[in-house]
């Protein structure tokens, strides 16, 4: 028997899970808008806020599993990477809580954790498989070999996805976090009414910030011509550009999948919410006979659910750390 709290709070978002022997029976996510005022996340204001919904989360978590405080076997908590900050909010809150509670602290790699929120519902894919993790701070190509066995085959070499969907909507006078806007106004536009130079990067990496500089030019100089050429053509700059966003993440998702023979393949990390993302690979499963797994939207951006089903996975080892434990911003694969 199990009962699991986890708690998130890496970047802007607080959020609080319940695992109960392996089912998530809560997850509690408290957004903070606080940071649209200012086109992107203030470290400063997301660790306050932290502070501030962290303990009404927990009282929802624990009201939403119709559990009390004295069932719970465990605390999971996201060690990094991520804000430092924020992190320590949900780090000492999970190392009091179990101290009060005299039950065991379980540390989870966030990046790990989105990877693992595939074993939250079924189907469930089957080791090993290939897991595209697209966030706002990372784009990887991982090769998942068990759950602690995770091998980074290809990353990008400076910014990731997510970046280019948020630093492009910035361009586009769109409030942050972007996107989720371009995807909206992408599926009402031509995917190939614009086209975006394709980096060309070598192996399975990717980078994002040439791109990024490519658009803002684009924009710059076609706004020379008519100054209401983004609201005249927002549909269409974000279906194009968020259509060139795929195709980049696609090419060395089929590279992958050659190189390494498998046809198991996963998407996790906040931009698989992407409706174009998720269409596509749906598409490419059919072409190409894979098995494709995209995780149900609450858990494609950061959630407890993902944490405390990590968690679960380490108590069943019974792999443990002590009250020593701090956050750490950046962290070991
Ligand atoms: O995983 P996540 O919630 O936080 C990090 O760990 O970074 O990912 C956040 C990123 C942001 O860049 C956000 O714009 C992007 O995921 N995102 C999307 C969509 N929903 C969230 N990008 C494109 N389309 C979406 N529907
Ligand atoms: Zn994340």
């Amino acid at each position: 028997m199990s009962v699991i709290l986890a708690i998130e709070s890496s970047c802007d978002d607080t959020s609080v899970a319940i695992c109960n022997n392996g089912k998530i029976t809560a997850n509690v996510i408290a957004n903070q808008t606080i940071h649209q005022n200012y086109g992107g996340v203030i470290p400063e204001l997301a660790s306050r806020v932290h502070q501030q919904n962290i303990v009404p989360a927990v009282q929802q978590a624990l009201i939403d599993a119709k559990v009390t405080k004295q069932d719970i076997n465990a605390v999971a908590f996201t060690r990094g990477p991520g804000l430092l900050g924020s992190l320590l909010v949900g780090v000492s809150f999970a190392k009091s809580f179990a101290l009060a509670l005299n039950i065991p602290l379980i540390s989870v790699n966030h990046m790990h954790a989105h990877i693992l929120a595939h074993f939250i519902d079924d189907p469930k894919p089957n080791f090993p498989f290939l897991c595209l993790t697209v966030s706002g701070g990372h784009t990887q190509i991982v090769l998942v070999k068990d759950y602690f066995d995770m091998e980074i085959v290809g990353e990008t070499l400076d910014d990731a996805a997510g970046e280019a969907f948020d630093k492009t909507a910035k361009i586009l006078q769109l409030p942050y976090p972007g996107g989720p806007l371009i995807d909206k106004h992408a599926q009402k536009g031509n995917p190939l009414a614009y086209k975006f130079a394709e980096p060309q990067i070598a192996d399975l990496n990717f980078s994002f910030s040439g791109f990024k500089t490519s658009i803002l030019y684009f924009i710059r100089k076609q706004e020379k011509e008519n100054p209401n050429f983004i609201a005249e053509n927002l549909n269409d700059i974000c279906a194009s550009v968020q259509h060139s966003i795929i195709q980049i993440l696609m090419k060395k998702l089929k590279k992958a999948a050659v190189e390494y023979n498998i046809k198991e393949i996963a998407i996790a990390g906040g931009v698989s919410a992407n409706s174009g993302l998720r269409n596509t690979l749906q598409n490419m499963a059919v072409e190409l006979d894979w098995k494709v797994y995209i995780p149900a939207f609450q858990y494609c951006t950061d959630n407890a659910g993902m944490i405390a089903i990590a968690g679960y996975q380490k108590f069943l080892k019974q792999d443990f750390v002590g009250q020593e434990v701090s956050p750490m911003a950046r962290m070991e694969f």
